[in-house]
């Protein structure tokens, strides 16, 4: 049945000759063969079955957003919430192959929240070292009447190699306003931009993100998937972890964010993921990425703070003189 949506709902929708144009574009598991080129692909089927196929060192940076231990239903394939020993063994059973895709100067970025994230944290450590873990303060759903809204997400940042990783800091800058607008003793402002817009500065991040909404209707890189991640924040993490051209691989690519933020931001990207309609959200996504390089937030090279739309729009507009 279709999904009558309000007008200014702008969640993806796929359609019959979607599917039909973008079939090819994807790579069933059951097609793979020695000569199967896995540059800038989605790869449907089953990770514990594909990863096999992808060669070893493949990957200068690993993005994995694995379901939580959490009982969730992905479109039909239904994830139970277990005890967390058994988590545990789940997360080995794919963990210990999908690590030596890394090259070995390259990075890996872990998802999870507060039930998933000590396990997670074990695995993880068995085989990589552990660099930093990113705390994601989102805002969504309902408040929980006997015990606290679970408000935030770890994000585990891992190399292979702690001395030799890349990280480029420069590339993920936040623009703040200023709250405190201190000047110099020639009156000046001390470290910040007076605008017509407001007073602005420029500041490296820490590893507290709390300028990153969840994916909602009104934004057109929403769809129907129901743990999708925001492209701000994987354009965050594949600026500072990946240059330009490297290969970025997310073995559980859902509604294909991975490859489309490595894709906006020139780089190459392949995705493993188990249901078809997925596939066809991400390539979608891919196609409409052809001529839309814009991630909602990242303006002019720097990260804005949330709801700040209508005054990175007025700048933006001014920096193209329009
Ligand atoms: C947490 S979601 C990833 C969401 C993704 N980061 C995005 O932005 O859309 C996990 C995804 O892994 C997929 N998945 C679960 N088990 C899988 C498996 N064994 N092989 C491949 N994909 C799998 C699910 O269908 C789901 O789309």
């Amino acid at each position: 049945m279709k999904t009558q949506r309000a007008e200014r709902n702008r969640t993806l929708t796929i359609t019959d000759l979607d599917r039909i144009r973008l079939k090819d574009r994807i790579i069933e598991y059951t097609n793979i063969s020695a000569d199967t080129d896995f540059l800038d692909k989605t790869i449907h089927g089953d990770l514990l079955q594909v990863i096999k196929n992808i060669p070893d060192r493949f990957a200068d940076l690993i993005i994995i957003d694995p379901p939580y231990n959490l009982s969730k239903n992905f479109n039909g394939l239904k994830f139970s919430a277990s005890d967390d020993q058994t988590y545990e063994s789940y997360l080995e059973l794919w963990f210990s192959d999908v690590h030596r895709k890394l090259k070995p100067n390259g990075s890996m970025y872990v998802c999870g929240d507060w039930k998933s994230t000590a396990a997670l944290h074990r695995v993880i450590s068995r085989y990589l070292t552990i660099i930093n873990r990113i705390t994601w303060q989102r805002e969504k759903g309902r408040g929980a009447l006997n015990n606290w809204k679970n408000g935030m997400e770890d994000i585990w940042f891992a190399v292979n190699d702690p001395k030799d990783y890349f990280f480029d800091v420069e590339s993920v800058k936040m623009k703040r306003k200023v709250i405190a607008p201190y000047k110099t003793d020639d009156k000046q402002p001390k470290d910040w931009i007076a605008s017509h817009e407001g007073n602005f500065r420029i500041t490296y991040p820490s590893n507290f993100w709390d300028d990153i909404s969840i994916p909602f209707w009104s934004m057109p890189e929403n769809t129907d998937h129901p743990t999708q991640k925001p492209e701000k924040l994987y354009a965050k993490l594949i600026l500072a972890s990946s240059r330009p051209n490297a290969m970025i691989f997310d073995p559980f690519l859902g509604s294909g964010t991975a490859s489309v933020v490595a894709k906006k931001l020139g780089r190459h990207y392949c995705g493993i993921e188990i249901n078809e309609e997925y596939c066809y959200f991400a390539e979608k996504r891919l196609e409409t990425a052809d001529n839309n390089h814009e991630i909602q937030g990242y303006v002019n090279n720097v990260f804005w703070e949330r709801n700040t739309l209508p005054i990175q729009r007025v700048i933006e507009k001014k920096s193209r003189n329009i």
